[in-house]
């Protein structure tokens, strides 16, 4: 069964930027209705005008995700402002580098606060909203690196694939309720976080490429081939990594 765009509502957090801002873009195209959220509300209140310009129904909201507060009251607001909600996108990340052999537990935390923790208790506090309509979706963005962490990114890489188990074990238990789940895994993408160097797509292609998968109905969006590969031959590909990193260590290429 296709899903429905029109009139449905979503909420979208870390739409002030990157991916978040053109899955609400793109959204917005489909004829949905949107709860924006982010820190930086000057950020978010320039997308709500541009969106409410074209006639889009727009709830912008400051939230620092990793505050209970912040968190209670996004929900509470959607839930006043539309009744209901059909689409949670479970975006907002950040990306602390850092060797995993000697970065502060602090920064470990941290990460884990922003990526895991808080999409955690922003889907439970969204879900009786979500499981009121006979189908609804929790979108979680990973990353490629969910299925091989890398030298100097650590803690980020173990905050999705965290993020990533507990995802699986939602859609197995919502799978009866109507609520699916889509986990996407964007590749290397031109935004704030890592900048516009070397990347594989741009934020507006991740968009595209999850929304076509929550059309489709699927649970997964691998964004790139690379991501697909690596999901395909994860643990071959995972001894050849650590081989070349062994080497490049020897070397004095990496610490
Ligand atoms: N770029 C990549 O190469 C790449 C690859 C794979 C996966 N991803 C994932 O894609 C997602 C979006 O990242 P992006 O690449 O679009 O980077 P971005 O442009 O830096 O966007 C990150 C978004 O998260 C929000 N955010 C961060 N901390 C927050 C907090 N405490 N409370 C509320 N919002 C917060 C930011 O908004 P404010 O600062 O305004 O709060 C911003 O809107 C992240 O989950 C990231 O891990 C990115």
């Amino acid at each position: 069964m296709r899903f429905e765009w029109q009139g449905k509502v979503a909420l979208v957090t870390g739409a002030s930027s990157g991916i978040g801002q053109a899955l609400a873009r793109g959204l917005a195209r489909r004829g949905c209705k949107l709860a924006l959220a982010a820190r930086r509300s000057d950020r978010l209140e320039a997308l709500a005008a541009e969106l409410k310009a074209q006639g889009v129904e727009v709830l912008a909201q400051a939230c620092d995700v990793t505050v209970d507060a912040d968190r209670a009251s996004l929900a509470r607001a959607v839930e006043e402002r539309f009744g209901g909600l059909q689409l949670l996108s479970n975006n907002a990340g950040i990306l602390l580098k850092g060797l995993a052999g000697q970065e502060p537990l602090e920064a470990f935390r941290r990460n884990m606060e922003t990526n895991y923790f808080a999409p955690i208790d922003l889907t439970q506090r969204c879900l009786p909203m979500l499981r009121r309509s006979p189908r609804s979706w929790v979108a979680f963005t990973s990353s490629g690196l969910a299925l091989r962490s890398t030298p100097g990114l650590g803690a980020y890489c173990a905050t999705k694939s965290a993020l990533e188990a507990y995802a699986e074990s939602l859609r197995a238990e919502e799978q009866g309720r109507g609520v699916r789940v889509l986990v996407l895994r964007p590749d290397l993408t031109a935004t704030d976080m890592v900048g516009t160097k070397r990347t594989a797509q741009s934020p507006e292609q991740v968009a595209e490429k999850a929304l076509k998968a929550l059309q489709a109905g699927r649970g997964t969006c691998n964004c790139t081939w690379r991501v697909a590969l690596l999901a395909h031959i994860h643990e071959p590909l995972r001894q050849a990594l650590d081989w070349g990193t062994q080497r490049l260590m020897k070397k004095g290429y990496l610490p």
